[in-house]
């Protein structure tokens, strides 16, 4: 055996012995000529074996007859060539030894369409297809931007609870859990501890699974997502738009230079993340509104005139995010919502109580919210107000109006979900495929 490598640094030892291992992706042949595409989780590349330089008949007709994901160790010359459908390509293996590690048959995925619901089933294999490997290659590689950015910018991540005892983003998608002999919550936010992590540390984000019993099924949620959210002392809402599309621009650029040849798998548009630069359009709810409204009385078709169809006090559906959207080729945030739809630790407008200091940011090309935030309140007698108002047992939250009491300054925050963000960013049409492993509505399985 030589020196065992990646198939993505193939490049650096062009003319030099290798020995790579991986899976069989796909194979043909003939006569005494054997073409593997071999998949390492690093890329694919094409190893050719060649009867007289393996030098023995009986395990050539063993390698002739391996099955699709057969876990293989082959050792053999670097070689250039252009022709090499690899990803990222260019090279390819000219074998002179190989080891058979275990021999598959009959690998149920094939390259026929199979349904999705099968291959949700078979999620722990199909994992290993090119287009899954690219959309979760794309999101390791944002979900480190993320915190990149973050850690270049003064922000310090604090771990916050996955076992809370109380709701921050409404109690009707909460999943209880057992506790001692207690009840208990899977967090849906850990920005309630944020706000107190502030205090000590000025600027701090947490980045952890996320947990909300969504009970209808749509494209874009998750029973299960991650979130990172990150919370500001001093910050205004002015402030934190000028810090979330710094953030944004940063992520969708490092994903464009690092993961090139992985969006190019998923036929992804390059030139509308391109145009992902600072700044970004910033309209309110209510110009989004008048801004429906004049899409509504447009549409001649009635199913689509009524799918636009929302007054002023709703919150948007996803038809509404996805119109809204297409009018512009960047992110656009939407800031000022009705104090009504968003959740109770929203700062008040000025003048306008029925209005708070909320901000979504839209993602482009329909795709819609990726990052919910906005400023927090900051009188202890209003949070109260708004706890009871949401019907939310008050002695759960004592030691978060605590806060208010003790050196408070105007603060905001926002969550991004990452899932999300990967669907956006990847071009790909459902979450589901953004995460290896996801839960739905019907789906805890694998
Ligand atoms: O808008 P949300 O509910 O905001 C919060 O949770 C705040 N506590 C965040 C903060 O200010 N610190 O959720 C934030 C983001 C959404 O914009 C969306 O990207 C994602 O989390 N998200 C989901 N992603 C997948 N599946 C779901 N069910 C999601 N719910 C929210
Ligand atoms: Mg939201």
């Amino acid at each position: 055996m030589a020196q065992v490598i990646n198939i993505q640094n193939m490049a650096q030892h062009v003319g030099q012995e290798v020995t790579l291992q991986g899976w069989i992706y796909q194979k043909t042949g003939k006569g005494k000529l054997q073409f593997i595409r071999l998949r390492d989780g690093s890329g694919i590349c094409q190893c050719v074996v060649f009867r007289p330089n393996l030098g023995n008949d009986d395990l050539f007709a063993e390698i002739k007859a391996l099955g699709q994901e057969s876990a293989l160790r082959v050792t053999g010359e670097v070689k250039q060539d252009d022709r090499a459908p690899g990803v990222p390509g260019g090279y390819e293996l000219d074998v002179k030894s190989a080891e058979i590690v275990q021999a598959a048959q009959e690998y149920p995925i094939t390259p026929k369409d199979h349904g999705i619901e099968f291959l949700l089933d078979n999620r722990h294999l199909h994992l290993r297809s090119k287009q899954q490997w690219a959309i979760l290659r794309v999101r390791g590689t944002i979900k480190r931007a993320i915190i990149d950015w973050l850690d270049n910018n003064g922000f310090l991540n604090v771990d916050t609870p996955i076992i809370t005892p109380s709701a921050a983003e409404g109690t009707s998608n909460l999943f209880e859990v057992g506790y001692y002999d207690d009840t208990a919550y899977l967090a849906q936010t850990g920005q309630l501890y944020n706000e107190a992590n502030i205090y000590a540390f000025g600027k701090v984000y947490c980045f952890g699974p996320t947990f909300r019993a969504e009970k209808s099924k749509t494209r874009r949620h998750l029973s299960e997502f991650w979130m990172c959210e990150p919370e500001i002392a001093f910050c205004d809402l002015d402030q934190l738009m000028e810090i979330e599309e710094q953030f944004i621009e940063y992520i969708v650029q490092t994903t464009l230079k690092e993961r090139r040849a992985e969006l190019d798998v998923l036929e992804r548009d390059l030139t509308a993340l391109e145009n992902i630069r600072a700044p970004f359009p910033r309209i309110s709810y209510d110009e989004a509104i008048e801004r429906l409204h004049a899409l509504r009385d447009a549409e001649t078709d009635p199913e689509r005139k009524a799918m636009l169809a929302i007054e002023w006090g709703e919150d948007f559906g996803s038809p509404h995010e996805t119109e809204l959207t297409k009018q512009f080729d960047k992110p656009v945030f939407v800031y000022g919502y009705p104090t009504q739809v968003k959740a109770f630790y929203m700062e008040p407008w000025p003048g306008r109580p029925e209005v708070c200091k909320s901000v979504d940011l839209l993602a482009p090309e329909g795709y819609g919210e990726i990052i919910g935030g906005s400023e927090r309140m900051s009188d202890p007698e209003k949070l109260l107000a708004a706890i009871h108002a949401h019907d939310l047992p008050p002695e759960n939250y004592d030691w978060y109006i605590d806060l208010r009491k003790f050196g408070s300054t105007p603060h905001s925050g926002f969550g991004i979900g990452l899932e999300r963000t990967v669907t956006w960013i990847t071009g790909i049409s459902h979450i589901r495929q953004t995460i290896a492993f996801p839960r739905t509505l019907n789906r805890l399985t694998p």
